[in-house]
């Protein structure tokens, strides 16, 4: 019953048609637990708060599968706003953003020059910028693009999904090159043929590619929410004498807060991935689709 829960909260997570309404209608349903508002206002008030509780922010400006180049040019400007802005407001913040938003699905060329335009922006200020991972079709082309722009600049990393049975590779070349890397068990809807369709299976494939990671050249960036594998990854980077400056626990905007807060007491880097912005429909619908019981909050919100 979950599983089929989560299959079409995933398949509702694409429709357009849906995402228009939403974005018509404003932050709704609850959609406000997990997105810090519509403004950029709104995302430098909370990364300002959760800076001053000691943890660190990625901002998201909302985008995703963008087929219009003018608009991909339009999600570019606003994430260089946001990058002047993290700058002025001298916060402990980084910029993750995504492929499709910068036009990938229209052309490399228009995707390309839209990071380009972000790097050499964020790099002048010290800013790292991250490139979120997205479906199983789109993987290959993303990882090309890291290699390419890594070459490039030094401020830039990617993330790694578990789920994929490719992704122990990819660990293992790109942690030799000393890239920056996010492990994370993987939010899209992907056939057995790519992905581990086990939720066990996924859960040991990222204990495997953040070992590996933590033990390569690379910076590594853990995100999950699951406390067996934190626990896993105090204990394994105590008994490598792994160094504090050379990992981070990431979680999301609204969930787990207690977790992120006892983290940062017990010394860890801790950073929070906060979403902002318009286009928060497929977001939330990910968010609903990784917890089906996040649907009776929403239901709850509806009726009330
Ligand atoms: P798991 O799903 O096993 O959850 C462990 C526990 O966390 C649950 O028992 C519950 O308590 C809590 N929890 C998890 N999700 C919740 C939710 N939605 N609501 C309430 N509680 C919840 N994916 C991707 O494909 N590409 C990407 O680029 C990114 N980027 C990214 C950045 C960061 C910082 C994080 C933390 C995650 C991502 N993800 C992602 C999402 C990731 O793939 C995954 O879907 C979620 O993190 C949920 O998986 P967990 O690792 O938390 O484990």
């Amino acid at each position: 019953m979950e599983q089929m829960m989560r299959s079409v909260l995933l398949s509702m997570a694409k429709n357009r048609t849906a995402n228009r309404m939403a974005q018509r209608y404003g932050l709704r349903f609850g959609a406000n637990r997990f997105v810090a508002g519509e403004t950029l206002e709104s995302a430098i008030d909370t990364v300002r708060n959760l800076n001053r509780q000691g943890l660190k922010v990625t901002l998201d400006h909302l985008g995703e599968f963008v087929s219009d180049a003018s608009e991909a040019n339009k999600l570019a400007d606003d994430c260089i706003d946001t990058v002047r802005a993290i700058h002025r407001a001298n916060a402990d913040a980084t910029l993750s953003v995504k492929m499709t938003q910068l036009g990938m699905d229209i052309g490399l060329d228009v995707c390309m020059a839209n990071m380009r335009r972000i790097l050499g922006e964020a790099n002048q200020y010290g800013i790292s910028v991250n490139i979120d991972m997205e479906d199983f079709p789109r993987c290959q082309q993303t990882l090309d693009i890291f290699d390419t722009l890594r070459q490039e600049y030094s401020n830039v990393s990617t993330v790694i999904q578990a789920y994929l049975y490719r992704s122990l590779e990819d660990v293992l070349r790109l942690g030799q090159q000393g890239a920056a890397i996010r492990i994370v068990k993987g939010a899209y809807k992907e056939p057995e043929e790519v992905a581990y369709p086990e939720k066990q299976d996924v859960d040991a494939n990222y204990v495997k590619l953040m070992e590996a990671q933590l033990l390569s050249n690379g910076y590594t960036m853990i995100a999950t929410h699951d406390e067996k594998i934190i626990d896993h990854a105090k204990t394994f980077v105590a008994a490598h004498n792994i160094p504090a400056d050379k990992f981070e626990f990431q979680m999301l905007y609204g969930i787990r807060t207690n977790l992120q807060e006892q983290l940062v007491k017990e010394g860890y880097q801790v950073r929070v991935y906060v979403p902002y912005g318009t286009d928060w429909y497929g977001y939330f619908m990910r968010r609903l689709a990784e917890r089906p019981a996040n649907v009776g909050f929403v239901l709850r919100g509806v009726l009330h």
